[in-house]
């Protein structure tokens, strides 16, 4: 299959590359021109494990490549995606489909032949028929059917997410889009993976729900911890107990300083006022963004309690500043409320991320950026763990101790033992686990 992927960010360059790797001629486009040549000579623009590996190989077999121009590759193609971004629109928290038009539009212009059109970017239910009449407007006689084809990689492990999916979902209102939509999956039937056809409509709403179902399930263990704290429980078991439930199961049951990156914060706002504007509002998705909105101030009390009640003039030093480990992206990061609000009481941070340092420059600038988790601990009057990278799993907590100010560890992702953590002279803050 000849494929083309508008928009060469995170969804179009992981998707571009596995097709490639399926054996598929995929050329990935983007406006970017800075982008596309640093793809074109060997660079990858984002941080996810094994993406520079796999888009070398296809470039080197010929199946992959990069360009600015969207009209020759579109008028050969047999599928286009479109996978450009869809950010919170300013002022309404509505999602900003203006790029998704855009493609649209230019894609009306270039078609030449039978083409399935394929929305990848999370869009609003209905966008799907807009960028229908979009293509037509702009080429009246056009032989093209648009789908919808929602991604559900994680960043991280996108490629393994790709690969071996937990389902296929595609919606279609034109029966010709079914035999190029199978034909572009089919190594993946050989894993089994199920593929789901539906209306488009349903496709485009299955991704909203499903983002939104797992950000509810994060809140709601979340408020658990908080309880937890409270009642002397400890929110490791509630989650291993109501987990091993298989109607409930045990993913997303881990308690934290609440949800971030660049899919869960946006697509609930947006969900949420698609659903209002409907005059069907989802309360608990309403009520899951505004507690999750709270939550990450909320840590920051924890970590100044831990420390004595009082940070003025004191250091905190911070591991991980990333949404959640094994990425660069500093999008809706915990770490940038907690960090705001430290420095709000009068605190100075020292912080460490094996990757998002870079990224995190330009959000937090008055911070200190060191060079590792030692560092991060130098002076300071409580360690607050935000992100659960593996590097920070083993460290060697007699050294961290010996160096801080005061031996206080706030562990926001609950990797270390309490007990240990005491034993070793410690004050120990985790999330919902009994003192
Ligand atoms: C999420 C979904 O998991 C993907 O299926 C989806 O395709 C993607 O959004 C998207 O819409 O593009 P991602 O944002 O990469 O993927 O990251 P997740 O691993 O889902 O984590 C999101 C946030 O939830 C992170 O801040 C993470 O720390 C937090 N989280 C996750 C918890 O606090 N507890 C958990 O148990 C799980």
């Amino acid at each position: 299959m000849r494929i083309v992927m508008i928009g060469s960010g995170y969804v179009g360059l992981v998707s571009g590359a596995c097709f490639a790797d399926f054996g598929h001629d995929v050329v990935c486009v983007d406006k970017d021109a800075k982008k596309i040549a640093k793809l074109e000579a060997g660079g990858i623009p984002i941080f996810e494990p094994g993406l520079d590996q796999l888009v070398a190989k296809n470039v080197a077999a010929g199946r992959l490549r990069f360009t600015t121009d969207l009209s020759g590759p579109v008028g050969d193609a047999d599928v286009v995606f479109i996978g450009v971004g869809t950010p919170t629109r300013r002022g309404d928290g509505h999602a900003d489909l203006s790029y998704v038009h855009a493609a649209a539009r230019e894609i009306g212009a270039a078609l030449k032949r039978f083409t399935v059109v394929v929305t990848k970017s999370t869009v609003p239910v209905g966008t799907g028929d807009e960028v229908e009449r979009i293509i037509r407007e702009a080429n009246p006689s056009a032989e093209f059917a648009v789908a919808s084809n929602p991604e559900f990689l994680r960043e991280g492990a996108a490629i393994e997410d790709f690969k071996r999916p937990d389902r296929i979902v595609v919606g279609i209102e034109d029966e010709r889009a079914r035999g190029p939509m199978t034909e572009v999956y089919r190594p993946l039937f050989l894993n089994h993976s199920p593929i789901l056809f539906t209306r488009r409509r349903t496709s485009e709403l299955i991704k909203y729900a499903a983002n939104a179902f797992l950000a509810m399930k994060i809140t709601f263990i979340n408020e658990v911890a908080d309880l937890c704290e409270k009642v002397g429980a400890d929110v490791q078991d509630v989650s291993r107990g109501i987990g091993l439930d298989n109607r409930i199961g045990s993913k997303f049951l881990h308690a934290g300083p609440g949800y971030g990156g660049s899919c869960f914060p946006k697509d609930t706002l947006a969900l949420v006022k698609t659903a209002q504007d409907h005059d069907a509002p989802l309360r608990l998705i309403e009520t899951t963004v505004a507690v999750n909105d709270t939550r990450k101030r909320a840590m920051a009390r924890k970590v100044i309690a831990a420390a004595g009640g009082d940070v003025r003039g004191k250091t905190i030093g911070i591991l991980g500043l990333t949404f959640k480990p094994n990425t660069d992206d500093m999008r809706e990061a915990p770490s940038l409320s907690i960090i705001q609000a430290l420095q709000d009481a009068g605190a100075t941070i020292r912080a460490y991320d094996p990757e998002g340092m870079d990224a995190a420059r330009a959000l937090l600038p008055d911070i200190t950026y060191v060079a590792s988790p030692y560092e991060a601990a130098e002076g300071a009057a409580a360690l607050a763990l935000v992100t659960e990278w593996d590097a920070f799993r083993a460290l060697d907590l007699g050294r961290i101790k010996a160096v801080m100010a005061a031996p206080v560890l706030v562990d926001l992702r609950n990797i270390y033992k309490p007990a240990e953590l005491e034993r070793l002279g410690f004050r120990y803050a985790g999330i919902g686990r009994a003192a």
